[in-house]
């Protein structure tokens, strides 16, 4: 048995290619599967040497410890919860989950921090402390930002967005006396210099998040798991663990390439994101200049007819699809069009829907062929030529505000030029705003028609529709 400890090192590299190749699997819907499976293994292969190592580390036999049973005890009660909230959660409560979930990361490397630094049968060199300083209180303003995202996520009332002039010179003080705590840790080994840097670095968390408006929600959440990937290498440091630092660091820098890539989307820096206040302005009532608009309305029968009739049709799906779990009923029409000779895609912004990959993932489960589904930059130079774009449930990712009106608060943020097709169709409850808070000049436009009801019942009307003409 002893011998297996020399072999953890060895688990720990074949556990840290596995992450790799589950991170490459994970960039395309096809290999998604698998790649989620090589990281399944990895992790577990990544536990059970860690079982191990730990058993070991009195010099050699590995024995049975009382602390086992704390961690299984841990694992089960940790691994029943997450079953339990895996099974349960709907698609469209997955960002603020996925926040929650980035919060325990933060407090776990906050608590394995402490008590590092209580243990007092380990001498802390300066490196230690600095890796100590740097990992705890990256896990604690996780930890804080993360609950106060997953409450803005939720739309809990304890987490509404801060508003004023007083809140950048807190965030600045905070940020001092966090650092100058921590640096009184680093030359003392005061633990109240390193309990006063947790507190600071706590509040901070809370207030940094605080005034960032709901626009901006998605690079947040990306940028937390990004946070909580570092907050895991970071312990890794404390632990002397090489399979968290590695996996730590990948879940880090690709957190940090998903935020450049989102932040790219919404054509916004990270700067201005973490420090600018747009999606606080953003997120109010409808921003109209007053006067009334008309739009014209048709019905389920008129969208089956025209469609029927079109060479192309473009769907462009959003955040409305996924709440009234309308895409089963939209692989059909979509199928049946085919089926009637039309060419039909499927459009897909990168923020579309409340989480990344929101709608990859919901077209992707009602067994939309992959080749059909078109990201942004593909299919924007295709709307020109297209006969019909069905908008179904979509709002903010198809205003053209952003391209054309320097005044709005989402200008310069990339979007599917759908005002650019023949004819354009749009599903909707009523005429309400979307996620931004902003009205939409696409509904108002002379070739745009409003069909109004629930996404999926009237994508089921139309279907039925365009099933019993013959078009
Ligand atoms: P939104 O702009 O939020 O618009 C969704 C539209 O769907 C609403 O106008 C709503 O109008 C309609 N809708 C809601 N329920 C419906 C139902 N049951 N049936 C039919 N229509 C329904 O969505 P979007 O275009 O997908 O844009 C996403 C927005 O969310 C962006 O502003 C983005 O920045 C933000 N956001 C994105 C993410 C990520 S990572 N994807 C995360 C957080 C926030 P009615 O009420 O009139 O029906």
């Amino acid at each position: 048995m002893e011998n297996l400890a020399q072999y953890a090192d060895w688990a720990y590299l074949i556990g840290a290619i596995l992450f790799v190749l589950a991170l490459r699997g994970l960039s395309s819907p096809a290999s998604a599967i698998m790649g989620n499976r090589y990281g399944m293994i990895g992790m577990a292969l990544a536990v059970a040497a860690t079982f191990v190592v730990v058993g070991s580390l009195n010099g050699g036999a590995i024995v049975l410890k009382p602390a086992y049973v704390l961690i299984l005890g841990a694992m089960v009660l940790g691994a029943g919860l997450g079953i339990y909230r895996a099974r349960t959660v709907p698609m469209t409560q997955m960002p603020e989950t996925v926040a929650m979930m980035h919060s325990l990361v933060g407090l776990s490397a906050v608590l394995i921090a402490v008590a590092a630094v209580l243990n007092t049968s380990s001498h802390h060199d300066a490196v230690h402390r600095f890796e100590l300083f740097v990992g705890c209180f990256v896990g604690a303003i996780t930890f804080t930002a993360s609950v106060f995202a997953y409450g803005k996520l939720a739309a809990k009332k304890w987490a509404k967005s801060m508003k004023g002039g007083w809140i950048k010179p807190v965030q600045v003080v905070l940020a001092l006396g966090m650092l100058g705590f921590g640096a009184g840790y680093f030359f003392t080994e005061g633990m109240n210099y390193f309990y006063a840097m947790t507190a600071c670095a706590l509040v901070l968390g809370y207030f940094w998040i605080g005034p960032i408006g709901g626009g901006d929600m998605p690079v947040v959440v990306s940028l937390l798991n990004s946070f909580s990937g570092w907050a895991a290498a970071g312990i890794g440091f404390t632990l002397n663990n090489s399979m968290l630092i590695i996996a730590g660091s990948l879940v880090g820098s690709s957190g940090a390439i998903l935020s450049y890539v989102m932040c790219r989307a919404m054509n916004r820096s990270l700067f201005n994101v973490l420090f600018g206040s747009f999606g606080a302005a953003a997120a109010g009532p409808a921003a109209g200049d007053g006067k009334e608009k008309n739009y014209k309305t048709g019905s389920a029968d008129d969208a089956a007819f025209m469609m029927g009739n079109a060479d192309s049709v473009v769907i462009v799906p959003g955040y409305g699809m996924a709440q009234a779990r309308a895409q089963n009923a939209v692989k059909e029409l979509g199928d049946l069009l085919k089926e009637k000779g039309v060419k039909v895609s499927y459009a897909i912004h990168p923020v579309a829907g409340r989480m990344p990959g929101h709608m990859n993932v919901l077209l992707a489960e009602a067994d939309v062929a992959y080749d059909d589904v078109k990201e942004m930059d593909e299919i924007n130079s295709d709307f020109a030529s297209t006969d019909v774009v069905l908008i179904i449930g979509a709002n903010d990712v198809v205003n053209p505000a952003a391209k054309n009106d320097p005044s709005s608060p989402i200008y310069g943020m990339p979007i599917l030029e759908a005002q650019r097709a023949r004819s354009i169709m749009v599903i909707k409850r009523s005429m309400s705003t979307g996620y931004a808070g902003l009205d939409n000049d696409i509904f108002y436009m002379d070739k745009t028609m409003m069909i109004f009801g629930d996404a999926k019942k009237v994508a089921e009307d139309i279907l039925k529709s365009l099933s019993g003409s013959g078009h």
